[in-house]
């Protein structure tokens, strides 16, 4: 049964299970900081069907939202899950953390910048979700060094490139060399989220 949670977000064709989650998120952290549009991630979640990812990589980690959601929904139960800022907000990243720790999961919490830190991860990914700076370069510098760490068939996840100018241009770039697929909450100011396969080669 849904309650009304202290949000202003709209659940209206959210599934339950990213509800609960919104929910959970809210009794750990005491307020809904996360910065997600719920029917995109939806659409991620559907479009990714049953796939569990083990290594995933939250690049841009603000108060923790896109990490909650993505580890929850799309990592298994014992995944290792890393979440990189330039910032970490340490009281909301460690009750995440010793949250998803309470339900299996490995998470480490790295400060500084998402390319240095990159550059410097010995890890391979099978997942990266982006959403740290959203000029032009940043994204697509941060794209091309974490597509290097992931495996064949990873997935990386890039937020706002419906929405940000820098994220769009490089978007589009990717289109023509990628195997990309974009998605919209269909409002007026949708973020987009799009996900990028690597191919075998
Ligand atoms: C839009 S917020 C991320 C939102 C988060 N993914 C969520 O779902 O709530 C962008 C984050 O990127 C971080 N950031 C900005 N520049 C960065 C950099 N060079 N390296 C790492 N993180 C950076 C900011 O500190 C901020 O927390």
């Amino acid at each position: 049964m849904r309650s009304k949670l202290k949000t202003n977000r709209d659940f209206n064709g959210v599934n339950d299970k990213l509800y609960f989650l919104v929910k959970e998120y809210i009794e750990l952290i005491g307020v809904d900081r996360i910065t997600q549009n719920l029917i995109e991630v939806q659409q991620v979640i559907e479009y990714l069907k049953n796939r569990k990812f083990n290594k995933y990589a939250d690049v841009g980690l603000s108060f923790s939202g896109s990490l909650w959601l993505y580890a929850n929904l799309l990592c298994s139960e014992t995944a290792n899950v890393w979440g990189i800022d330039i910032r970490v907000m340490n009281s909301t990243a460690t009750i995440i953390k010793d949250t998803l720790k309470k339900k299996g999961q490995s998470v480490k919490l790295i400060q500084g910048d998402s390319k240095y830190i990159g550059k410097q991860l010995k890890e391979k990914f099978d997942l990266v979700h982006i959403d740290a700076q959203h000029g032009y370069g940043d994204v697509s510098e941060d794209f091309f060094i974490y597509y290097n760490k992931l495996i064949k068939n990873g997935v990386i996840i890039l937020h706002d490139t419906l929405l940000q100018q820098g994220c769009i241009q490089f978007r589009k770039e990717l289109e023509k060399t990628h195997n990309i697929i974009t998605f919209s909450s269909g409002e007026e100011r949708t973020m987009g989220v799009s996900v990028v396969i690597k191919e075998e080669k």
